[in-house]
């Protein structure tokens, strides 16, 4: 019997090896990781150069405390991330998941609104079914109402939530996405004025909403106008790339496809590809100048920050992404699974909508497509698409609730940014039996 608290009920199978795009289980089969988990494994598994980078690192210098020291790989982390200080972010601080770095963006962003001479800022806006993380900070600022109930009574009233950008959801038919926007944009406004501006700290919000909601890109223009409110009222930007950043959806970062930078953006998953545990947050010129010019020091730590072996992992992660070539494999091949997905589900009678970019997509799956119908949300389909994958040798990314946390289903498929054709033609091949499986 298994000593492990396990995610759900029973004892899952043990992954023991992989290779490329491929696990292998305890059993001896061989699965297709067509979401590298959760949009993590951006280079697929027993990359040699990654577990050689770790091995030397470790064996040089496994631990410094940082309230002492720096390390040489995180600080080559640091500036290879930041070379030519992308959208203004000239700095950036580690720590070892996503959550952590959402939790030291909001409290950095606090931190910089006491440096500059305005302590009354103490509001987050944030949407609904996004996804920030699990810790009671990050769980607050996300809007997925399922994973926020049981734990209501206890998170921050700090933040408050608009609605999503989700436009197969909630674009009203007689609406266009000029339309939509300027609808989405009065809204926000309207919770600034409601909070009184001068009372908010930021605007928090995934560039493209990845697992509680399946891969949603915003309509066009949406982060422009959100950029643009958030400057007037002199709110931060904080975008959460932790799923779909470094590279995953084609760009280095998700934002550089909407034409805004952000004040602090949040990154992990892809970040080390999983080979550790590693997530952080990189920062704009300007709070780091407010930061210097005022206490000088970010009241915040954790034991483990700046990792050395996690930084050196995520160094060589890095360096191989840039090297091989992969943002180029990443546009390719996800122009073949965009392609794929439309071929196999663009009529599928229970698929619904296929959308994404990058190697970063989702179908979301309806018992009727006229009006858009879900399935009753107790045949829990997802899980049923998750184990008909399994049983065919596919890892996805399934996920219920898509709509309000409850109702909806779709699939997450985020293949490893080193795939070639025939595994993308392969997990779409397999996800098609799967579907058809779980639907009859
Ligand atoms: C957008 C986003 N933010 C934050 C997190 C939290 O990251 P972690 O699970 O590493 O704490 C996730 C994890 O799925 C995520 O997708």
């Amino acid at each position: 019997m298994s000593r492990v608290l396990h995610r759900s009920g029973g004892t899952p199978p043990v992954a023991v090896s992989g290779h490329g795009v491929w696990l292998r289980l305890a059993d001896g089969r061989e699965i297709l990781d067509g979401s590298g988990g959760a949009a993590v494994a951006c280079l697929g598994h027993g990359d040699a150069r990654v577990a050689a980078a770790i091995g030397a690192q470790a064996g040089r210098l496994a631990y410094a405390h940082t309230g002492f020291f720096t390390s040489e790989p995180a600080e080559a982390l640091a500036d290879a991330i930041l070379e030519g200080s992308p959208g203004g972010l000239t700095h950036a601080w580690f720590c070892s998941s996503g959550s952590e770095g959402t939790e030291a963006a909001v409290k950095l962003a606090r931190q910089y609104f006491l440096e500059i001479g305005q302590p009354e800022r103490t509001r987050f806006i944030a949407r609904r079914q996004s996804y920030h993380g699990n810790t009671l900070g990050a769980l607050s600022a996300g809007g997925n109402m399922a994973r926020r109930a049981l734990y209501q009574p206890i998170l921050s009233e700090a933040f408050s939530h608009v609605s999503p950008a989700f436009a197969y959801r909630f674009q009203n038919d007689h609406e266009d996405e000029a339309a939509y926007v300027d609808r989405l944009a009065a809204e926000l406004e309207a919770e600034f004025a409601r909070l009184g501006p001068e009372r908010v700290i930021g605007f928090i919000a995934e560039p493209v909403v990845g697992a509680t909601a399946g891969c949603v890109p915003a309509p066009a223009g949406y982060f422009r106008r959100v950029r643009e409110i958030c400057d007037r009222h002199g709110a931060l930007l904080i975008l959460d790339e932790v799923m779909c950043g470094m590279g995953r959806t084609g760009t280095m970062h998700a934002w550089e496809q909407e034409g805004v930078a952000p004040d602090l953006q949040i990154i992990a998953k892809g970040l080390g590809g999983g080979y550790q545990p590693i997530g952080g947050i990189l920062i704009a010129g300007g709070i780091i100048a407010a930061l210097a010019a005022g206490s000088g020091a970010f009241v915040h730590g954790h034991t483990y920050q700046a990792h050395p072996v996690a930084c050196a992992a995520a160094l060589e992660v890095q360096r191989i992404i840039h090297a091989d070539g992969l943002l180029e494999n990443i546009r390719a091949m996800g122009a073949r699974l965009e392609a794929g997905l439309t071929d196999r589900f663009g009529n599928h009678a229970h698929v619904g909508d296929i959308r994404g970019r990058g190697l970063f997509w989702a179908i979301e799956l309806v018992s009727k497509r006229a009006g858009k119908v879900v399935f009753d949300p107790a045949r829990k389909l997802h899980e049923r698409v998750k184990r008909e994958a399994l049983a065919r040798g596919l890892a996805v990314y399934p996920m219920g609730g898509t709509i309000d946390g409850v109702a909806g289903d779709h699939v997450l498929i985020a293949p490893p940014y080193i795939a070639s054709a025939a595994e993308i033609d392969m997990i779409v091949d397999r996800l098609g039996e799967a579907v058809d499986a779980a639907v009859a």
